[in-house]
């Protein structure tokens, strides 16, 4: 099968295609023909070994000390399952699925626990549609639901709302019942009004750390303000969500909050089987819709990539694996 492998660190020129042995699926597992697939920027953090603020060496024993121990990236995707193998019930071949792998995806089969981040794609979803879900609503729901629990009418900024995460951030905030505001740029203020965002600020015109409004939760997507800046925007307890920290940021959060203070809290998050259903049950019920910035051929993911790391993508970037026509309607 074709697969691009990234066998050191670096630049997106790292990314290189490469004829690899089909992966057979073992017990528990199924295997998977990919038909699309996300670049994120956790993609580009592994390729490029870019761990922020002082990360860098917990990220290396993690992804492999002196070159990736797991070259084939790639955490989104969607496809068609292949085989079962042994003990699986879950899923049969034929089946649509969509999920996230962590690794793998940047190929044209892979192979992953059946009870993973796996789950029948909802409705009429494409492939592609399908895997612009899995990094933004995995991190949007958990750390809005369940790290930040918030509540219908709290009042919440999402900084780099027409992000990667943002944009599902968006709609995730306003599934929960929250009041939000959304803070981006240009032309993407409109596309966060239509996303659901109740007010918008525009970052290059407004300096967000004069807001007079005051917040009960700030989601920082991009690392664009510190826990001192958030402190002046919070309400009386409120939360400060950086999605991007330092070791720096670790003390900091563990005494915040102490005699009833403003608090920041450090969380990564994770996937699972219930996360991958969640996104295709709200997705069933309207209440979230995939965006897709850009769509690459498989053979242009260096460009997908420069593109991530420019950091003004607006949605999921999407690599067309199948490369076969994906024109099933959005029918929710
Ligand atoms: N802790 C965790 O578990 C976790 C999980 C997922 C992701 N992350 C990290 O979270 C970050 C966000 O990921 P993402 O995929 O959403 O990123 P992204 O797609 O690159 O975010 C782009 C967003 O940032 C905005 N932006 C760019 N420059 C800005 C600036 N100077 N000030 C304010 N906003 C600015 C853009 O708005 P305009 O285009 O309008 O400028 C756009 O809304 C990444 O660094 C990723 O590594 C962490």
């Amino acid at each position: 099968m074709k697969a691009m492998i990234c066998e050191s660190y670096g630049s997106p020129d790292v990314v290189q295609p490469r004829e690899l042995p089909r992966p057979e699926p073992g017990r528990g597992e199924v295997l998977v023909k990919v038909m699309a697939a996300g670049i994120t920027t956790g993609d580009w953090r592994l390729r490029a070994s870019a761990f922020p603020g002082g990360l860098w060496l917990p990220g290396r024993l993690m992804t492999g000390l002196f070159r990736p121990r797991k070259p084939v990236l790639g955490g989104d995707f969607s496809g068609v399952v292949e085989a079962v193998g042994e003990g699986v019930t879950r899923f049969r071949p034929g089946e649509r699925v969509f999920g996230f792998s962590m690794f793998g995806a940047h190929a044209e089969y892979l192979t992953m626990s059946a009870e993973g981040s796996i789950a029948p794609i909802p409705g009429g979803l494409t492939f592609q549609e399908a895997a612009s879900l899995p990094f933004g609503t995995n991190c949007a729901i958990e750390f809005l639901r369940d790290v930040a629990a918030v509540q219908p009418g709290q009042k919440v900024l999402i900084v780099g709302a027409s992000g990667g995460v943002g944009g599902y951030a968006v709609q995730i905030a306003k599934w929960l019942g929250a009041h939000v505001t959304g803070v981006a740029s240009g032309d993407n203020l409109d596309y966060l009004r239509d996303l659901g965002a109740d007010a918008v600020v525009d970052y290059r015109v407004t300096d967000i750390a004069t807001l007079s409004e005051r917040f009960d939760l700030i989601f920082d997507t991009v690392g664009a303000i510190s826990f001192s800046t958030a402190k002046g925007l919070l309400a009386e307890r409120g939360l400060f969500l950086p999605l991007n920290f330092g070791i720096g940021d670790v003390p900091r959060a563990l005494l915040s909050g102490f005699g009833g203070g403003k608090r920041m809290k450090l969380h990564v998050n994770g996937d699972s089987r219930a996360l991958a259903e969640t996104v295709a049950d709200l997705v069933l019920a309207g209440d979230l819709r995939p965006l897709i910035d850009r769509v690459y051929p498989f053979d242009n993911i260096r460009d997908g990539y420069a593109h991530v790391e420019g950091r003004h993508r607006r949605g999921a970037v999407v690599l067309d694996i199948a490369g076969e026509e994906d024109s099933a309607a959005f029918a929710v």
